[in-house]
């Protein structure tokens, strides 16, 4: 992916990673798959930063699946633990940075000081508006039209497609110009399947925790060669 014109930041509004590898990078130097998660935090933290610093204001992570509740009790209680410390130590820097914490999916599942920490860092960072981390969380995109569905029953007009985005998690959000998944799977894996309509796709052999800024500026790169029509000639 060498010598591609650069994106313009200007082009692109959201950039969404399904940041998948961490139990295989763990596998792989022979450590527990928590090592794995913990280096992906590290991830996280690294690429959020460079997406921000690049001048992309909307960034979305897809940190727990609806159907990650199924891996083992010891695996969810780890990354349970491990989103309420990044919230609580990050929640500094978010403030200081103004970043805005949003998060789509169905939170209540989470035990009560979980969910205590997450409205925390809703509440401290509601008034920022030039940048914004969105959290999937016991997210499903099935689910998520499922009651965006249900919500739309209380209207008696028929509804745009418009409205039916304002009853998904994302309504404050543009949809993603770009979804990157690494990990070497090719799929979306019921990861905002309404919002992805038009997403330019990038699927990474390399595993999240090994996922870094060069990496970052080569796909945005190819961005920028892409020619997006939605479905116009
Ligand atoms: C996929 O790797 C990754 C996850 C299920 C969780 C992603 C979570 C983090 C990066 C850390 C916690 C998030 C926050 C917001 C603090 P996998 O376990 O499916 O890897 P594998 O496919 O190699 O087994």
């Amino acid at each position: 992916m060498k010598d591609l014109k650069k994106a313009s930041p200007s082009q692109i509004n959201h950039i969404a990673f399904i940041m998948d590898g961490n139990g295989r990078w763990a596998k792989q130097r022979l450590m527990p798959r928590l090592m794995g998660h913990k280096k992906g935090v590290e991830t996280l933290k690294k690429v959020t930063e460079a997406v921000f610093e690049r001048g992309i204001r909307h960034v979305s992570v897809y940190a727990f699946s609806s159907e990650n509740k199924e891996r083992p009790v010891e695996e969810v209680k780890n990354l349970v633990s491990l989103v309420k410390e990044y919230l609580k130590r990050e929640l500094k820097n978010f403030v200081k940075n103004e970043i805005r914490l949003e998060f789509m999916g169905a939170i209540d599942y989470f035990p009560k000081d979980a969910q205590e920490i997450i409205n925390d860092s809703i509440e401290k960072t509601a008034h920022f508006s030039e940048k914004v981390l969105n959290i999937a969380l016991n997210y499903g995109a099935q689910d998520e039209i499922v009651r965006a569905v249900n919500l739309a029953k209380s209207t008696t007009h028929d509804i745009t497609k418009e409205e039916f985005a304002s009853f998904l998690y994302t309504k404050n959000l543009p949809p993603p110009d770009l979804i990157v998944r690494t990990g070497g799977d090719k799929r979306l894996s019921n990861f905002m399947l309404f919002q992805a309509a038009y997403a330019e796709l990038f699927f990474l052999n390399t595993l999240w925790p090994d996922f870094n800024e060069n990496e970052l500026d080569d796909i945005l790169s190819e961005f920028g060669n892409r020619q997006r029509r939605f479905g116009k000639v």
